[in-house]
C-alpha cells in the first residue's frame, strides 16, 4: 500500500494530477522529493507549475539539461539535424551518426578517444564501457570501483555501485571525502590489490566527484595517482561523467578539469540536453573487443539522439557556456557562503563548477530546506531535487543561467529558509 500522495495548499491542479500518478505509475520509479513539482512549462532556467506558481530551476532536471529548457538555438539545430530521419535506424546507418560520433571525439581533444559505443542511459553506458575491458582482457576478472560512487542500478553498473557488491570480482577503493588521507594511503590501497592479484585486474572505474554520495571534489592528484596505477598495470581506467560532462565542472569535461586521459569516458545527462542519450567514448582496442551484435540494443545511436549530441556541441560551439560556468560559479560560490554564514543548520557547502551540495545538519532539515524553497516567496520558489545522501541538497542549475536570475534564487532561498528551525 502507497503512502498518500504529497499535497501542497492552494495547489488544486498539481494536488489532483499528483493522486493520478500515483494511481497509475509505480511508486518505485520516483526518487522522494517533498515538493513533487507538477510542471507545465519550461524556459532557460525557470519552471512554471500547473497552479501557475515560477521557480528557479535548481537541478536542470538531474544535471540534463545543461543549456537550460526550450534553448531557441538548440531547438531549431536539434529539429534540422533530425529533419526526415527515421525514428529508428537499427541495422541501417543514419549519417548524423556518424556526424556525432566523430564530432564527440573531435571535442574531447583526448588522443585515447578514438572511437564511440552509443548508449540510453548512463548505466548502459557503463556497462557497455565495462564490457569492452572485460572483452579485452579475458580470464582478468577482478574490477576495482571507488567506495561510494554512483554509476546506475542496472547490472553490472549496480555492481559497482556504493560500497558493497554481490558481484564476487568488486574489489573497493576509497576515495577522498571530508578529510582527504595523504596520497600515499591511496597509493596503499592500490598496490594491496596489484599485489593480491597479479594479472587479474581488468577495470578500475571512478566519478570524477562522487555526486550522489553528497558531492565530494578530490584534490587534483587523486585522479593522477588513479591514473599513473592504471598505466603501470595495464588496467582500463573508466572516467563515469554522465552527470560532468559538458562543462559542468567548468572545463568542457571533467577529465580535462581534473588533467587526466582515461582510456573510456561515459557521458550521458548533458551530452543530449534532454535527449535519453549516453556514449562511451574510448581507446579503440578496447571498443572494438566487442564484436558485431555484442553492445546493441533498440535505441542506441538513434537519429533523433544523435541529432541532439550535434546541437548540443554546436551551441557549445557557438556560445561561451563554458565560460558563463566559470563566471557563475563564482557567484554560486559566494551565495552559498553567504546562506551558509547566515543560517547555520548549513554545515559545509562543496564543489566547482555548476555542481554543488549543501550539507545541511540532518535529513529532516535538509527536507524541510527543499520544501521551503519550494514554496519560497509565494510568488517566486526554487526547485531543488530531493536531498543526496540524506541530508546534502544538490544545487546544479542550467550552464546558462545569469548573475540575476541567481541572485534572485537566493533572495528566495534568504526568506525561505528563515521558516526553517533546525
Ligand atoms: C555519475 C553517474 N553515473 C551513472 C548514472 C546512471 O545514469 P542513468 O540514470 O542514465 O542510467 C548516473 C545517474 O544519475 C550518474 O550520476
Amino acid at each position: 500500500m502507497n503512502e498518500p500522495s504529497i499535497s501542497h495548499p492552494n495547489e488544486p491542479k498539481g494536488n489532483a494530477i499528483r493522486k493520478r500518478l500515483d494511481k497509475a505509475v509505480g511508486l518505485g520509479l520516483r526518487t522522494y522529493t517533498p515538493s513533487q513539482l507538477v510542471v507545465a512549462k519550461a524556459k532557460g532556467c525557470h519552471l512554471w507549475s500547473v497552479d501557475g506558481r515560477k521557480l528557479v530551476d535548481f537541478t536542470s532536471g538531474v544535471l540534463v539539461a545543461n543549456l537550460g529548457h526550450a534553448h531557441p538555438l538548440f531547438e531549431r539545430l536539434y529539429r534540422q539535424y533530425a529533419d526526415g530521419m527515421p525514428r529508428n535506424a537499427y541495422n541501417m546507418i543514419a549519417p548524423v551518426e556518424v556526424e556525432a560520433s566523430e564530432r564527440l571525439i573531435e571535442s574531447m581533444r583526448n588522443p585515447k578517444a578514438q572511437k564511440i559505443l552509443w548508449a540510453a542511459s548512463g548505466s548502459e553506458g557503463i556497462q557497455k564501457a565495462m564490457w569492452a575491458a572485460l572483452h579485452r582482457y579475458p580470464g582478468r576478472p577482478i574490477m576495482v570501483a571507488t567506495r561510494g560512487g554512483f554509476h546506475g542500478k542496472k547490472g553490472l553498473a549496480g555492481d559497482v555501485t556504493g560500497e558493497s557488491s554481490t558481484n564476487p570480482n568488486v574489489r573497493w577503493i576509497s576515495f577522498p571525502m571530508y578529510d582527504a588521507n595523504p596520497p600515499a594511503f591511496y597509493q596503499a590501497e592500490l598496490d594491496a590489490l596489484a599485489k593480491a592479484h597479479p594479472g587479474k585486474i581488468v577495470l578500475l572505474i571512478t566519478e570524477p566527484y562522487l555526486g550522489a554520495k553528497g558531492s565530494f571534489h578530490p584534490p587534483k592528484w587523486y585522479h593522477k595517482l588513479l591514473q599513473a596505477w592504471c598505466e603501470k598495470h595495464d588496467v582500463a581506467l573508466i572516467f563515469d561523467e554522465v552527470q560532468a560532462s559538458h562543462g559542468r565542472t567548468g572545463r568542457m569535461y571533467a577529465f580535462q578539469t581534473y588533467g587526466i586521459r582515461p582510456d573510456l569516458v561515459v557521458m550521458g545527462k548533458g551530452l543530449g540536453n534532454g535527449e535519453p542519450v549516453a556514449a562511451v567514448a574510448g581507446r579503440a582496442d578496447l571498443i572494438d573487443a566487442l564484436r558485431y551484435g555484442e553492445a546493441s540494443d533498440t535505441y542506441s545511436g538513434n537519429p533523433r539522439a544523435c541529432a541532439a549530441v550535434c546541437a548540443t556541441l554546436d551551441v557549445f560551439e557557438q556560445e561561451r557556456i563554458v565560460d558563463n560556468c566559470r563566471a557563475m560559479a563564482k557567484v554560486m560560490w559566494r551565495g552559498l557562503n553567504d546562506l551558509m554564514k547566515r543560517f547555520p543548520f548549513i554545515r559545509d557547502v562543496r564543489g566547482e563548477g555548476l555542481v554543488y551540495g549543501v550539507e545541511m545538519c540532518d535529513d529532516a532539515t535538509a527536507n524541510r530546506c527543499v520544501l521551503e524553497a519550494y514554496y519560497g516567496t509565494g510568488k517566486l520558489g526554487v526547485h531543488f531535487l530531493g536531498p543526496l545522501a540524506g541530508k546534502v541538497l544538490r544545487v546544479s542549475p542550467p550552464l546558462v543561467v545569469t548573475e540575476s536570475e541567481l541572485e534572485s534564487a537566493f533572495a528566495v532561498l534568504e526568506t525561505a529558509w528563515q521558516r526553517v528551525k533546525a
